[in-house]
């Protein structure tokens, strides 16, 4: 949520910093902005909207060309959309300009010390305060090298909240400085040239070598001194060298005509590179990243899983498959609930959090919160170096590769997966599954992605039926068992990208109230179990109940499933896989629908209103 990006270097700042929002945009696109220093002086200009409302400004006045630039786009919090309250945020006296991604917290105090001391506000925000006391804090600070980080930590000390904050000085003009608290920020090293971004999508194109930063630091990027790293309070910090595994081929749209469309095709090759190197010469499950000793996995007598939006759903899907695969309880929660409740967790707890960009707030807060009752803490993960897998005991990185379009495809059916290893995993270590059967779920689970493929080409008719559909103000989702995750994952997309009311029901529980807003052609996707599930009849008779009270059914089945042809609509075809991974397979023709609903309708389908992708604020 906002994207931030920074730059020092010999290129034309102006490029590279909107390359980098181009490709932060994901993030908000509330407004954006962009700073550089020329000559000794800061020139801005920031708009409201999308990013293409800041380029027509600029091609029409254009900045003077710089080393030295930072960028931003927005996910309003504090103030509304406008083009006062869109970063940067210049101080009063003009020296300053900052870019910010968080809240911070006690920005009313610190605006009232600053109105108190003559300084006018130009926005809402509260970001703006950090741009004034950035201003004032310099003056006071000794003159030499490193005065705009020493002014930033100073100035960090005094700040309560989440946030990532990048500032320019007028009389600083080789100089970044940048400071992260719980909101993240990774530094990208070039040659002679060093970025600043949310992730490191904002300098990909330009170099792979990235570096963790730590809670609470700041850090300077500099053409002549380079890079340095501090804590708030001073003390000299190593950062983490990595490096990104992908390329900046993999974050464009590649011939499609949204990023979703191209995540949603990529979603077998995510798969098998997800399971890629997992699985060792006897069969057993290899997870060399899980840093906690089987000793401590043997102990756990209870797993919390704790995610936000299709996380979540993949966390509730993740119940069914550890439970019965392992026998331990399983709880899965909300992390925005999980966090403000007083859970039961104590050291044999482990607590999965899962959460693609590893930056969602809520999760993160919830991680912290675990950690602090001295539970276990494993993320499941796409984004390497954030904040969530580094905070957390152990991980489990789902190799799905960029995820840009904000609605989720392929990072959930990598989650799937890497739940179902965690699962297969925790029943390996404690002895309740031999290898072999560790091996013949695994088997089953390197079948899928030939499976998601067969799904895939056949969509023309589900794409038909959602433009068939596009006018509808309700749709409905049903599902049971495994399948019911999967009818609130469908409905959950639906409403996120063609803001259509949808709900997902577990099917047996629709009668008990729920069924009374069946009226004449509702449409209800239906999500039937395998035809060999015990559940599969009790189903059927679901499907038949809303037929009756003149609900249009469209029908989900393997194909073989003759049971559910006189109850269907429309019936859409999956492989026959089993129960416990049907998910994976089941969930596709539901991207698809929704993604093709939203198009249809005319909207922006990778940047659906009012959302934004990493959400970085509670
Ligand atoms: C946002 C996105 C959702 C996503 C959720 C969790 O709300 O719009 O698509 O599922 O965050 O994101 P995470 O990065 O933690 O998986």
């Amino acid at each position: 949520m906002c994207g931030i990006v920074g730059y020092v270097g010999p290129r034309d700042a102006r490029d590279v910093v909107l390359e980098g929002l181009r490709r932060l945009e994901y993030r908000g696109y509330d407004s954006a902005g962009i700073a550089v220093l020329a000559d000794g002086e800061l020139s801005a200009e920031k708009k409201a909207g999308k990013l293409a409302n800041l380029e027509k400004v600029l091609a029409e006045r254009p900045l003077p060309e710089a080393g030295t630039g930072i960028g931003h786009t927005r996910w309003a919090t504090h103030g509304g959309p406008t083009d006062r309250n869109a970063h940067p945020h210049l101080s009063a006296d003009g020296t300053v300009a900052v870019i910010h991604n968080g809240i911070i917290e006690n920005f009313a105090p610190l605006r009232s010390e600053c109105e108190a001391g003559g300084v006018e506000f130009r926005s809402e925000t509260d970001t703006e305060v950090a741009a004034h006391l950035l201003a004032a804090t310099y003056r006071e600070t000794p003159e030499g090298p490193g005065r705009l980080a020493e002014a930033m930590r100073r100035v960090c000390r005094r700040l309560e909240g989440a946030f990532t904050l990048v500032a320019s000085h007028a009389d600083e003009p080789d100089t970044l400085v940048a400071a992260r608290r719980s909101s993240p920020l990774v530094v990208g090293v070039g040659d002679g040239e060093y970025f600043l971004g949310s992730d490191v999508a904002a300098f990909i194109a330009h170099t792979r070598e990235a570096r963790e930063l730590g809670q609470d630091q700041v850090v300077e990027i500099d053409r002549t001194r380079g890079l340095t790293v501090t804590t708030f309070d001073g003390a000299p910090v190593e950062p983490v060298a990595y490096t990104v595994d992908w390329d900046a081929a993999a974050a464009e749209k590649g011939g499609y005509d949204w990023f979703m469309l191209k995540e949603i095709a990529e979603q077998p090759r995510a798969i098998a590179d997800t399971l890629l190197g997992r699985l060792g010469e006897q069969g057993q499950l290899v997870l060399d990243e899980v840093r906690l000793s089987d000793q401590d996995l043997r102990d756990v007598d209870k797993v919390f899983v704790v995610a936000c939006g299709t996380a979540y759903h993949a966390g509730l899907i993740a119940k069914y498959a550890i439970e019965h695969w392992t026998r331990i309880p399983v709880e899965v929660e909300l992390a925005s609930e999980f966090r403000y409740r007083d859970p039961v967790l104590d050291r044999s707890t482990l607590v999965v959090v899962i959460s693609q960009s590893g930056e969602t707030m809520d999760t993160l807060m919830a991680l912290r919160h675990a950690k602090d009752q001295k539970a276990r803490v494993l993320a499941i993960c796409n984004a390497n170096g954030s904040t969530i897998p580094r905070e957390s005991d152990a991980v489990l990185y789902t190799h799905a590769g960029p995820e840009v379009a904000v609605a989720s495809t392929k990072g959930f059916l990598t989650q799937l997966v890497a739940c179902y290893l965690v699962g297969l995993f925790l029943a390996q270590v404690r002895g309740i599954k031999y290898a072999d059967e560790v091996g013949s779920v695994v088997d089953q689970l390197r079948r899928l992605p030939e499976a998601v493929e067969q799904v895939l080409g056949g969509m023309d008719a589900v794409r038909e039926l959602a433009r068939s559909l596009a006018g509808e103000g309700t749709i409905l989702f049903l599902g049971r068992h495994v399948g019911f995750p999967v009818a609130l994952e469908g409905a959950l997309k639906l409403k996120e990208l063609a803001y259509i009311h949808a709900e997902g029901f577990a099917a047996g529980e629709l009668k008990h109230g729920s069924i009374a807003v069946i009226d004449q052609g509702t449409p209800v996707i239906c999500i039937a179990p395998a035809r060999l599930s015990p559940l599969h009849g009790k189903v059927v008779s679901n499907i038949q109940e809303v037929r009756a009270r003149g609900a249009r059914t469209i029908v989900i089945a393997e194909e073989g499933d003759e049971d559910v042809v006189p109850y269907a609509d429309h019936l859409v075809r999956v492989p026959p896989t089993p129960t416990l991974l049907s998910p994976v397979v089941t969930t596709v023709p539901l991207q698809v629908f929704a993604c093709e609903v939203a198009d249809t309708r005319g909207y922006d389908v990778d940047q659906p209103r009012n959302l934004a992708k990493s959400v970085t604020v509670e």
